[in-house]
């Protein structure tokens, strides 16, 4: 595009901004109803200018201006009113600011043109929350974004999302002002426990706390490089499931460092590769036979079987910290091979079905290698979260780099949820916030 085309497109767009600025502001009927008590309002000020000449001359020395003011009464209105409307026109106020930020982070389309800010307001449902209404000039959103971390510096903001607007040339941007507005540290109450089940709190957003629900996306992957804060948020999630009567099964090569003793006494915990096969044997055993169950009441998932059935079904978790430990198959002989086949095949099965049957995944990994996890497997793991990292690790758990990008090197507990949420994950007190819990499955 040659600069005279753009100048000329640039011209054409000030001039269709100007109109939207104008049709924005209030609706039709508002508009009509404001036009027409201003008409209104000039033909009493006309009726009443006599009146005002009359009182003026009772008043001795009045100050020039507003000798001026009521001696042209007609024209002060309608001066007013067009000040007004200006004012209406230039609304809202950091309009140019938010031009000139679009232009200097180059979110522009071809022709450099940049959104223009429309309207600002709050969320109703989340007080902390400003929307601003912008003017889109065929800006993909993906270009939106991709350009999220340049808006967040360059407005002092993070935004909480970005989406079209009634059509694809109005862009709604809701954002939180300020800049790491979350706390690093926030303590676990009880209160927080959600009381839907199987709804899991994973910690504290922009704009309220952040939640999973396992009866609808029912498995996890979690990364995050070492000290991220994954065993922590692990934890949090088992807490939860403990206190919601699901039994927890936990895989642990890690020589028992991260879950203490009050642990044990709660879960089933696994700490040998040979006790895993049999827990997981166990696991997707339990899954057929939930699966004739249901088939004889006809029932498809738990909470309905749960609905009509007079002995209750837990929900069962499968926890597993570093999950590369028990699928890496680097250096591995045959036999071992073998053995990691028969785990992924019983992984799968439970990543596939587990769902329906309440028989939940929650696995962990740090490390950055796509090929660990068996597509089948990472395909049904619905609910990606992912704290600090490399953007190859990031790129796995969350296929972006969101996760490098946005969270601090020295963030801990800081997390990315898939859909693009940002939060903090609760600390708690392991030893005095387990609650109380059970182990029957017969592996
Ligand atoms: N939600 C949180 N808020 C504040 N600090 C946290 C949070 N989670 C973890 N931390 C801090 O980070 C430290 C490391 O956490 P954690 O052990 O969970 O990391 P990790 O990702 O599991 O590391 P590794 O991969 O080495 O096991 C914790 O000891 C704690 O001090
Ligand atoms: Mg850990």
């Amino acid at each position: 595009m040659t600069r005279d085309e753009k100048f000329r497109v640039k011209r054409r767009s000030a001039r269709r901004d100007l109109w939207r600025q104008f049709s924005s502001i209030p609706a039709l009927p508002l508009k009509i109803a404001l036009l027409s008590a201003y008409i209104a309002g000039a033909v009493y000020v006309q009726g009443k200018q006599e009146a005002v000449d009359a009182f003026m001359e009772t008043l001795i020395l009045p100050a020039p201006l507003v000798e001026a003011i009521c001696d042209n009464l007609l024209r002060s209105y309608l001066l007013a009113g067009v000040i007004a409307f200006v004012v209406l026109l230039v609304y809202p106020f950091n309009r140019k600011m938010v031009t000139d930020g679009c232009l200097q982070i180059a979110l522009t389309n071809n022709a450099g043109e940049t959104p223009t800010l429309l309207r600002v307001r709050r969320d109703k449902e989340h007080p902390r929350v400003k929307i601003w209404e912008l003017n889109n000039p065929s800006i993909p959103l993906k270009m939106w974004e991709d350009k999220q971390l340049a808006i967040e510096a360059a407005f002092d903001i993070n935004v909480v999302s970005v989406d079209f607007g009634k059509s694809t040339s109005r862009i709604i941007l809701k954002f939180v002002p300020g800049r790491n507005v979350l706390p690093k540290h926030i303590v676990w109450e009880d209160e927080y426990l959600s009381p839907d089940s199987f709804v899991l709190t994973l910690g504290e957003g922009y704009i309220g706390p952040v939640t999973v629900d396992l009866a609808s996306i029912p498995h996890i992957l979690l990364g995050g490089s070492t000290g991220s804060g994954k065993s922590v948020l692990l934890k949090l999630l088992l807490m939860q499931s403990l206190h919601k009567g699901a039994e927890v099964y936990i895989a642990d090569f890690k020589g028992g460092v991260d879950f203490p003793p009050a642990w044990h006494e709660r879960c089933r915990m696994c700490f040998e590769e040979d006790d895993l096969l049999e827990l997981l044997t166990g696991l997707a055993d339990e899954l057929e036979r939930r699966k004739k169950l249901f088939g004889k009441v006809g029932c498809s998932n738990l909470d309905e079987y749960n609905k009509v059935s007079k002995t209750q079904l837990k929900r069962l978790v499968f926890a597993c910290d570093e999950v590369a430990e028990i699928l890496d198959k680097s250096g591995a002989d045959k036999k071992r091979k073998d053995q990691i086949g028969l785990l992924e095949s019983k992984l799968s099965i439970i990543a596939r079905q587990g769902r329906a049957f309440g028989i939940h995944l929650i696995l962990a990994t740090q490390r950055p290698d796509a090929n660990l996890i068996p597509g089948q497997i990472r395909t049904n793991l619905g609910c990606r979260i992912c704290g600090r990292a490399d953007s190859i690790l990031s790129q796995i758990i969350l296929d972006s780099t969101a996760a490098a990008d946005q969270i601090s090197k020295e963030a801990r507990g800081r997390f990315l949820l898939h859909d693009g949420t940002m939060f903090q994950s609760f600390l708690f007190d392991e030893t005095t916030t387990l609650g109380a819990g059970g182990n029957s499955i017969q592996a």
